[in-house]
């Protein structure tokens, strides 16, 4: 299914960010994704106009590989005048995202199933996101994939392209050293100030975050800011 989306021209050619994953859909995340396709927002060739979608003057923050959502219901919820653009690849993912909407209430989010790097190229308008987020990024821990991790000059060229000045791109990583990739990456290109900074109380532990606790790792947040 990967194989078909549209292809991002960020990274090197063949390169990308996520591997497939084939984990079976539950019945409840797939019920979500038919009944629920009034929150999908399909991939488009061509610009998306946030005003239409979450109304005239709505910041709006686009979440790059939210997964099963975790964190995004949570923090939408607790921002319901904020949009929340949630971008994955992982169908079942999305449909668990979806379902959990419903529970919530919430009616602030939206989700595209696609490349992010793809949305960010071809659907964002240059300066019009009040923010992004990464928690928990595939780190790619082996140093023969690391061209394929999120943190590279290119996407930091992209994002920040597509962020309002001062906008910020918030990450949260278990990884040491990938941690100490991000803050060097970001340290090498004049556009952006920021670093390591206290986990914000609104961020909620996912899934991810609960195995890295158990394997005795720690989580790190980073923010930084576009200037
Ligand atoms: C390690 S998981 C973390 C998921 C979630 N943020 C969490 O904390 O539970 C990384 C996620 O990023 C997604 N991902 C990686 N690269 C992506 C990209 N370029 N576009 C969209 N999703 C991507 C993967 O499919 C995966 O669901």
């Amino acid at each position: 299914m990967t194989e078909d989306l549209p292809r991002s021209t960020t990274l090197r050619p063949g390169i990308r960010t996520f591997k497939p994953r084939r984990s079976r859909i539950t019945p409840r995340a797939e019920q979500a994704l038919a009944r629920r396709t009034d929150l999908l927002i399909p991939f488009q060739d061509s610009l998306l106009d946030l005003a239409r979608v979450w109304g005239e003057g709505t910041d709006v923050i686009l979440e790059i590989g939210c997964g099963d959502g975790r964190a995004t219901v949570t923090m939408a919820g607790q921002q319901p005048d904020v949009g929340i653009w949630a971008v994955d690849v992982h169908t079942p993912g999305l449909g668990t995202l979806l379902a959990d909407l419903d529970v919530g209430a919430i009616t602030n989010v939206r989700v595209t199933e696609a490349d992010a790097l793809a949305v960010l190229e071809r659907m964002v308008t240059p300066h019009s996101l009040a923010g992004v987020r990464s928690y928990f990024p595939d780190p790619w821990p082996k140093a023969r994939h690391h061209k394929r991790r999120l943190v590279q000059p290119g996407v930091l060229a992209l994002v920040r392209s597509r962020l309002q000045p001062g906008a910020a791109w918030h990450l949260a990583t278990d990884w040491q050293e990938y941690a100490d990739a991000i803050l060097a990456e970001f340290a090498a290109d004049p556009g952006w100030i920021g670093g390591l900074i206290e986990r914000p109380a609104d961020r909620p532990i996912t899934h991810y975050e609960q195995r890295a606790l158990r394997e005795g790792r720690t989580a790190v947040d980073l923010q930084f800011i576009s200037r």
